[in-house]
């Protein structure tokens, strides 16, 4: 018979080998074996639980010229079943560095495209013409003649910029539309926007200590059937620094989690309301530790709450 600990240490070593690669602990021989997909409910389409995201690291690599780091996260997440990747013009070279790498890999048409328009400075209009401008040329940097989702950035100027997108869907040249924001002044615009528009997604932070939007924006995607993608799932730098120097906890095997970045995505990727994470990475092996997630059991509420004390008790960053 197996023991509890036997199963645990089975289940660790499951977690440890999915870090080097996730198919071979849970998948078999298909690429998208055992992949945790979520259903965008505005088209019923569905999107494996982890992406990519290209600020921070990701940015700064981007930035230094050399990109052959990136090139390898780019192809490890699509090696790996992965399609999301969330850019934005305004994450200094991510989008056309990203862009150039999706080309030269021929890698555009497995990707989920998720980028953002911006012109509005400090809450101020958007220029109309300065807007289409700056969406010519996201079409330009990855080539793509449809791209997946824009969403307009940081709430600037909606009442200017969401209208925009809207022309860009009906012409079917952007697939879905929506707003981000993970700023708190602005939760309350956010709310109102989704409570007042018909939006097929948003963007917003949510880590296992960043609870604020189990309140209301997430119960609120639900009802108003709205895409959400997870930003900041690791409070950046945040709850790296908590953890530093301390393990996950044995029984996070339970779920298949054998690292800390397992153990948070699985927190966010639990919560019903979300279709999507994107955690930045500069690192392929950072991204397959992410990738693994998106893979085997997710945590359930008891779970969750358990995983919230362990979490709560550890020291502010
Ligand atoms: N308003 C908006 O639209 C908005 C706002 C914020 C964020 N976002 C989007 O959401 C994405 C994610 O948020 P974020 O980049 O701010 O923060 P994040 O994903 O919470 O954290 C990124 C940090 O975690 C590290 N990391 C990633 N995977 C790791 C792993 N497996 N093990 C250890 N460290 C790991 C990265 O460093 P390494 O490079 O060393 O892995 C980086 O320092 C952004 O990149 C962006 O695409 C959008």
């Amino acid at each position: 018979m197996t023991t509890r600990r036997e199963w645990l240490q089975r289940m660790l070593a499951a977690g440890a080998l999915a870090v080097l690669d996730p198919r071979a602990a849970f998948g078999g021989d298909s690429t998208k074996a055992g992949l945790i997909t979520r259903a965008i409910p505005s088209s019923g389409e569905r999107l494996p639980i982890i992406g990519l995201g290209s600020s921070a690291t990701f940015a700064q690599v981007a930035r230094s010229e050399d990109a052959a780091a990136l090139r390898a996260v780019l192809a490890r997440m699509v090696e790996l079943g992965g399609t999301v990747f969330d850019t934005a013009p305004q994450y200094g070279a991510s989008e056309e560095v990203a862009g150039r790498i999706v080309q030269e890999l021929g890698i555009g048409k497995q990707l989920f495209w998720a980028t953002k328009v911006n012109v509005a400075r400090r809450g101020g209009a958007a220029d109309p013409a300065e807007a289409r401008k700056q969406l010519e040329a996201s079409f330009r940097r990855v080539g793509k003649p449809v791209i997946d989702l824009v969403q307009v950035h940081n709430m600037g100027d909606v009442r200017t910029q969401l209208p925009l997108l809207r022309e860009y869907k009906e012409k079917g040249r952007v697939r879905y539309v929506g707003v981000t924001t993970t700023f708190e002044n602005q939760y309350a615009e956010l709310i109102e926007t989704m409570r007042s528009e018909r939006l097929d997604f948003i963007g917003t932070d949510y880590a296992i200590d960043n609870r604020d939007a189990e309140n209301t924006i997430l119960p609120l995607a639900r009802e108003r059937g709205i895409s959400v993608l997870v930003y900041a799932p690791f409070g950046r730098t945040r709850l790296w620094r908590r953890v530093t120097g301390r393990k996950p906890p044995e029984w996070a095997a339970e779920f298949g989690a054998s690292t800390w970045a397992q153990f948070f995505l699985k927190y966010a990727a639990s919560h019903p309301a979300v279709t999507a994470i994107t955690p930045a990475t500069s690192r392929p092996d950072n991204m397959a530790d992410n990738m693994a997630a998106a893979f085997g059991q997710l945590p359930d509420e008891a779970t969750r709450k358990r995983m919230i004390e362990l979490v709560d008790a550890l020291p502010a960053a």
